[in-house]
């Protein structure tokens, strides 16, 4: 039977979730960069501030995966976005980018931007089947070793295919 991502529960993180969140995104998101960005004490930071949410995918007493996006009175911008290998492909970061985007939603705010490093061709990927488009390429974004593309989604608009 396929795995599903119905397994995890999405929950808003705690202060206590903050080391495991940056483990996770130094590990996963941030690999190859020469410093941490996204440090225990800036996801902690994240978790108090009342602009932003932490949300925390959690199997059982595992953390499985997380996002933070941040609240601004023209749009909202995902900061951050993981899953962990062995649960990916089942649907979990899609549902952890539609409850944020819900959430900007009911907060009267319609678009979403992010950045993505260029050479993550599985991640520009995905967010295209999310319906984001590609909208400019920053160069050296990353410590100038890396460059980034920002995506954007006006979620006013749902494509057909998206509708369900
Ligand atoms: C990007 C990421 C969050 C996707 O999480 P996920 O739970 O696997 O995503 P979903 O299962 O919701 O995937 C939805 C769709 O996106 C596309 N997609 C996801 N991962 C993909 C991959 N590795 N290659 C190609 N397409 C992919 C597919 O169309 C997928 O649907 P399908 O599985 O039915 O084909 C996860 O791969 C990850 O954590 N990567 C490392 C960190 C990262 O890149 N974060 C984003 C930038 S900050």
């Amino acid at each position: 039977m396929r795995e599903t991502s119905h397994l995890d529960t999405l929950v808003l993180a705690r202060a206590i979730d903050a080391v495991p969140i940056a483990l996770m995104s130094r590990r996963l998101v941030e690999a190859g960069l020469p410093s941490w960005a996204w440090t225990a004490r800036r996801v902690a930071r994240q978790i108090h501030d009342p602009e932003s949410v932490v949300l925390a995918a959690r199997r059982g007493d595992e953390l499985t995966g997380f996002a933070i996006m941040g609240f601004g009175e023209e749009s909202a911008h995902l900061n951050l976005l993981a899953v962990e290998s062995r649960c990916r492909r089942v649907g979990l970061g899609t549902r952890l980018v539609r409850w944020l985007e819900a959430t900007a939603m009911v907060a009267g705010t319609f678009e979403v931007s992010l950045e993505v490093r260029a050479s993550n061709a599985a991640g520009r990927r995905f967010y295209r089947q999310l319906g984001y488009r590609e909208a400019e390429v920053l160069p050296g974004y990353y410590e100038r070793i890396e460059d980034a593309v920002r995506m954007i989604r006006d979620l006013r608009v749902v494509r057909i295919d998206q509708a369900s």
